[in-house]
């Protein structure tokens, strides 16, 4: 019921958002892209070739102007992404990961559709909404919220080891934004 309402809001400053559009630049994200629990920006600097979009809302996801194709899906009801096996080269998640109930059945199956070598991002904040987070990440620092997600990926026992960076300086007076990705092994 909380997705039927479009929110054509950002959940993260700009500072953050160009983070993220950076790291998506440095790691060269392109080709058939998926960006899983999106909604109307997926922060490219510049859009993949193909992104696929997966969230909760269609009005959201139809207003995102990198998308070329729109998956309406609830990953907490089935984490299982509609999507045929190794059909994507590489995938991203935004300020989102810490709504995953079946967060390590959700990792498996982003291994599942990525092809051998691609890469799945996660990026988040400090930011949260406490009625939709998993009660972990409430209790959780930024550190540990982090190795929550490294934990995701070493649990799914489908990727390689992964990597955890602070993408904003440590000094950044807005919204900090952590990163932690792998590559499919
Ligand atoms: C905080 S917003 C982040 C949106 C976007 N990734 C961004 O960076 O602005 C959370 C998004 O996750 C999606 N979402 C929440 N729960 C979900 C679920 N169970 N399955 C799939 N998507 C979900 C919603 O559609 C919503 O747009």
């Amino acid at each position: 019921m909380f997705y039927e309402v479009p929110r054509l809001v950002t959940h993260i400053d700009d500072d953050a958002i160009a983070a993220v559009g950076d790291l998506y630049e440095e790691l060269r994200i392109d080709g058939d892209v998926l960006d899983l629990m999106s909604s109307w920006v997926s922060h490219f600097k510049s859009p993949p070739r193909h992104l696929r979009v997966l969230g909760m809302n269609d009005q959201e996801l139809r207003a995102n102007p990198a998308a070329t194709d729109h998956l309406i899906h609830d990953l907490n009801a089935d984490p299982r992404i509609p999507l045929p096996n190794e059909s994507i080269d590489d995938a991203v998640c935004c300020a989102s990961v810490d709504y995953l109930v079946q967060p390590v059945e959700v990792f498996r199956d982003v291994a599942r559709v990525l092809r051998p070598g691609g890469r799945f991002v996660c990026t988040f904040s400090n930011r949260v909404f406490a009625t939709k987070a998993i009660q972990a990440w409430l209790y959780a620092g930024d550190e540990e919220r982090c190795r929550i997600v490294a934990e995701y990926f070493r649990q799914s026992k489908v990727f390689d080891a992964p990597t955890v960076e602070r993408r904003t300086p440590p000094d950044h007076r807005g919204d900090p934004l952590y990163a932690v990705w792998a590559t499919r092994g």
